[in-house]
């Protein structure tokens, strides 16, 4: 079975309406994606499951949506500006600009060894490259390695566009620090007792050195969090069932355990105590990458906002009789890695009688369009029926009619798009009022009533 290179990928979700590089009009614009017509329902679907099982499905989560832009504050009391920073190296020659930490990782790979470059600083990588003699990919010498800070500066309100220290504003490089700003006032509303979470989704922005992974690493990308706020005591354990919970997840979409790992982070973050990242095995980047993070982040985020803010962010344990600061545990998703995730995992080339066939195996929930309808011929009556279907199956899931060319390329276009049903209307179905119903994996043919549809389809899609 033939797999996609990452550029095959990016060149197969262009021509099939997911992705498309941002700007190309104007010769592109690097590490921004926009997404397409099936791209759109691809994400909202992977959206909205993972929001039924972080929000709806528990009796612990509440949700939020939280400006993009927050008082400044924030991030010099996050440790963002101070500490969030990547490890820049430059090519004295061209100045192409490089991740200190990605060049010396490949470096080490093609010489068939492993380097774990988790969080090592400056001076520790210029030291591996002198040491190991490394230059750049054209062969280059290196700049030293220095600190790059990933947030982005602008300005709002009436100024004159220039960015001073007293205007300075970022757009937010993680979603979680609106849920700690906002945490007062989900108590003071809702009035949850601990342990309990708030979850949001929304994008998030980096000023990432390198991104040459397609839609793996960007400047502009969608965060699903979950910030879990709990007594000091109960983390080890609550840690411990969200690390199972989240993995459930992601088999239960159909990603088999053995594509699955769990890799714990031996130097962390400025705010975390304990991280593990959950790791897939990807076939267009070759190894296991991270799509996942969970991160003991202790009373950091909490204290530091209080301290910052001057406000009490403190919570009385009515049960235990006990004032203190909540310890916060997250769980952090990009929403386009799990999309690239579920299309690296679906993608798949069959032969099918002597021919090549492509079919995105997705999960049904997550598949863009869930029954195409595809009349034999456009002319009536079979038209009118097989308008009358798509209009009573529209009304409950979404639905696609096509109607031109031959059969054969119609199913192919569903088949590659991942719609798991087909409903064929032909020249029988004048008489006997059934239509018939081909299934994208088993490629099998059901012959069903017209009025029997509904019936059909209840309970397939969840
Ligand atoms: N609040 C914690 C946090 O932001 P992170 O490990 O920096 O942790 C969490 O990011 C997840 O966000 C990652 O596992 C990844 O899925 C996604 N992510 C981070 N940076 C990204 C980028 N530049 N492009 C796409 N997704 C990204």
């Amino acid at each position: 079975m033939a797999k996609l290179t990452l550029d095959q990928m990016a060149s197969f979700t262009k021509s099939r309406g997911f992705v498309y590089p941002s700007s190309e009009i104007y010769g592109g614009f690097a590490a921004v994606y926009d997404y397409g017509h099936y791209g759109i329902l691809l994400k909202k679907n992977i959206e909205s499951m993972w929001f039924k099982s972080m929000v709806q499905d528990r009796d612990d989560v509440y949700a939020l949506d939280s400006g993009i832009f927050m008082h400044p504050l924030t991030w010099k009391a996050s440790g963002h500006l101070d500490s969030f920073n990547d490890v820049l190296i430059e090519d004295k020659v061209t100045h192409k600009r490089f991740r200190a930490d990605h060049l010396i990782e490949e470096y080490f790979e093609k010489k068939g060894e492993k380097v774990d470059m988790d969080k090592k600083t400056p001076e520790e990588m210029s030291k591996i490259i002198a040491d190991n003699k490394i230059v750049s990919p054209d062969g280059n010498e290196l700049t030293t390695p220095r600190n790059f800070n990933q947030m982005i500066k602008t300005n709002l309100g009436v100024t004159d566009g220039t960015i001073t220290d007293e205007n300075a504003v970022y757009p937010r490089a993680e979603t979680c620090q609106g849920i700690y700003l906002d945490y007062k006032a989900v108590m003071d509303s809702i009035r949850p007792k601990l342990p309990f979470g708030i979850a949001q989704i929304g994008k998030a922005f980096r000023n990432e050195i390198v991104a040459r992974q397609f839609i793996f690493r960007t400047r502009e990308f969608e965060q699903m969090e979950m910030q879990y706020f709990l007594h000091p005591s109960e983390m080890d354990s609550k840690y411990e069932e969200w690390k199972q919970y989240r993995h459930k997840w992601f088999v239960e979409f159909g990603i088999p355990q053995d594509k699955l790992r769990f890799k714990e982070h031996t130097k962390l973050a400025h705010y975390a105590s304990k991280a593990f990242d959950l790791e897939y095995n990807f076939d267009i980047l070759g190894g296991f990458k991270e799509v996942e993070g969970i991160h003991a982040r202790g009373d950091w985020d909490l204290s530091q906002h209080q301290k910052f803010s001057g406000v009490d962010l403190t919570y009385f344990d009515q049960v235990r009789n006990e004032k203190y600061l909540p310890n916060i545990m997250e769980t952090s998703v990009g929403l386009n890695r799990l999309f690239l995730m579920f299309l690296d995992n679906a993608y798949t080339e069959e032969e099918v009688n002597g021919e090549k066939r492509i079919v995105l195996k997705l999960d049904k929930r997550l598949s863009p369009v869930k029954i195409s309808i595809l009349p034999l011929s456009k002319k009536e009556p079979l038209s009118t029926i097989a308008h009358e279907i798509k209009n009573t199956l529209r009304k409950t899931y979404f639905v696609e009619y096509d109607e031109t060319q031959s059969i054969g390329k119609r199913y192919r276009r569903a088949d590659e798009i991942g719609t798991p049903y087909c409903i064929t209307v032909d020249f029988e179905t004048v008489n006997d009022k059934k239509v018939t119903i081909r299934d994208r994996d088993s490629m099998k043919q059901d012959r069903v009533d017209i009025d029997k549809l509904e019936e059909y389809f209840k309970g397939k899609f969840n």
